[in-house]
């Protein structure tokens, strides 16, 4: 299976975050339902790994915590965008949460990029150059009003790749057992 660990929003959030859409070239923006905040991605994992990795991760105690957007901003730099995204206020429950899911995955033996979690929510992937649509988002995103979310959970997602993009399903919720 291949897999991802992300935390899920609410509903009404992703519908807010896919109102973000602009009109920008060659862009493909994530379909609001798939909406999510990557913890770790996996890919291929056995059926063994996979028994060892819900043990890992269920073992994962965290407080709550909540979530606040803040600006839009691209990865890899402006001059080339290549994801969009949304970002998120400084949280250290949200770092010591993906320190933890990173320690489990790896014990595990899947291995993990080097690069430091920078959180972010991807809304959209551009096939073309930097575009004044793409300059223009990032410099005044559209307003949407997103409140603050409270997080409580996080959840192993499957990722299976179609013709039609990645579909993801979730296979396992983990609570986080701690008030
Ligand atoms: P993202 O959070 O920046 O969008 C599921 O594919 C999620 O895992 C995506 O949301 C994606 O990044 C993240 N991800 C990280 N590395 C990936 C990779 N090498 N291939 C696919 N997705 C990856």
């Amino acid at each position: 299976m291949r897999l991802f660990i992300a935390i899920e929003l609410p509903g009404e959030i992703k519908r807010k975050l896919e109102g973000m859409r602009t009109n920008i070239p060659g862009s493909r923006w994530v379909p609001g339902e798939q909406i999510h905040l990557t913890l770790a991605f996996l890919g291929e994992v056995d059926d063994a790994t996979l028994e060892q990795l819900t043990g890992a991760l269920a073992a994962i105690r965290s407080p709550g915590f909540s979530l606040s957007f803040s600006g839009t901003g691209c990865f890899p730099d402006r001059r080339r965008p290549r994801v969009l995204w949304i970002g998120l206020e400084p949280e250290p429950l949200l770092n010591s949460l993906a320190s933890l899911v990173r320690e489990a995955v790896l014990a595990c033996n899947i291995p993990q990029e080097e690069r430091p979690f920078s959180p972010h929510i991807t809304l959209a992937r551009l096939k073309l150059p930097a575009s004044r649509e793409a300059a223009a988002f990032l410099d005044h995103p559209p307003e949407q009003g997103l409140p603050p979310v409270d997080v409580r959970d996080f959840i192993l997602f499957q990722s299976r790749l179609t013709p039609q993009g990645a579909v993801h399903a979730p296979v396992k919720p983990f609570a986080f057992s701690l008030p």
